[in-house]
């Protein structure tokens, strides 16, 4: 990871373009797969939305499958290539993509999206990048809509030799992020259901080189009042 973490930004020191078309963050987590296969078939999963630091697009397709359109953005314009890349054609028409940084305000109008959606970021930032975040999602959000997020907690990455791998300096235990999310979601004036869900040890290659990773994480649907 190209580290920046005084400024809040965590990229892939990678070249996505040398990378196969699976994710580099694996095929997805069963329960999120699950969760958003729910969501499309009860219809919740429809109109505009925002994919948020969406990386190369782990779970984008799945959303192109029920959204009507979706602004995929991330900080990382390489990732975001890769992602119209691996992006089927019949579901190209209903995606664009755009560069943004998630710790600055949001380059969308107010109640722009109908669902937010954002994997594998947020325990990366200290609760106040956390409060200006959500608090531009509850913006951009019409009411009534959804903000599906999950928030990983008690993350280990450690290589082969034993080294552990280090990302923002941000760890939070289960336990913290719970308190931290129930907070801001209030704050924000959020509907919410939170998910217990732990990833089992799996290998990753990613700017870090390879490593194991495991964490527990809570799976959120929160939709705004
Ligand atoms: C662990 S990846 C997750 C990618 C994708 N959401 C997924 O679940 O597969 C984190 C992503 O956040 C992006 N990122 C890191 N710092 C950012 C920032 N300050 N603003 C926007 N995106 C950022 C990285 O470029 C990377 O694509």
């Amino acid at each position: 990871m190209k580290d920046d973490a005084g400024n809040h930004i965590f990229t892939e020191d990678l070249d996505y373009s040398q990378t196969d078309d699976t994710s580099i963050w694996g095929n997805g987590d069963p329960e999120t797969i699950t969760l958003l296969k729910r969501l499309i078939s009860k219809k919740k999963i429809v109109g505009d939305w925002l994919n948020f630091a969406a990386g190369d697009g782990r779970y984008n397709t799945i959303l192109l499958s029920s959204v009507d359109s979706l602004i995929a953005t991330d900080i990382d314009s390489d990732a975001l290539k890769k992602l119209m890349r691996v992006t089927p054609k019949s579901l190209l028409k209903k995606v664009t993509t755009t560069e943004q940084n998630i710790t600055k305000q949001f380059q969308f109008s107010s109640q722009t999206f109908d669902g937010v959606f954002n994997t594998g970021t947020l325990h990366l930032f200290p609760v106040t990048i956390l409060e200006s975040i959500f608090s531009e999602v509850a913006r951009v959000l019409k009411s009534g809509g959804l903000f599906i997020f999950d928030f990983a907690t008690d993350v280990k990455r450690i290589k082969p030799d034993g080294t552990i791998v280090g990302r923002s300096g941000v760890d939070y235990t289960m336990g913290e992020a719970r308190k931290v999310l129930v907070e801001i979601l209030t704050e924000n004036k959020f509907q919410f259901e939170l998910i217990d869900c732990v990833v089992p040890p799996e290998e990753v290659t990613s700017g870090d080189g390879t490593y194991t990773f495991s964490c527990n994480f809570l799976l959120v649907v929160a939709s705004r009042l």
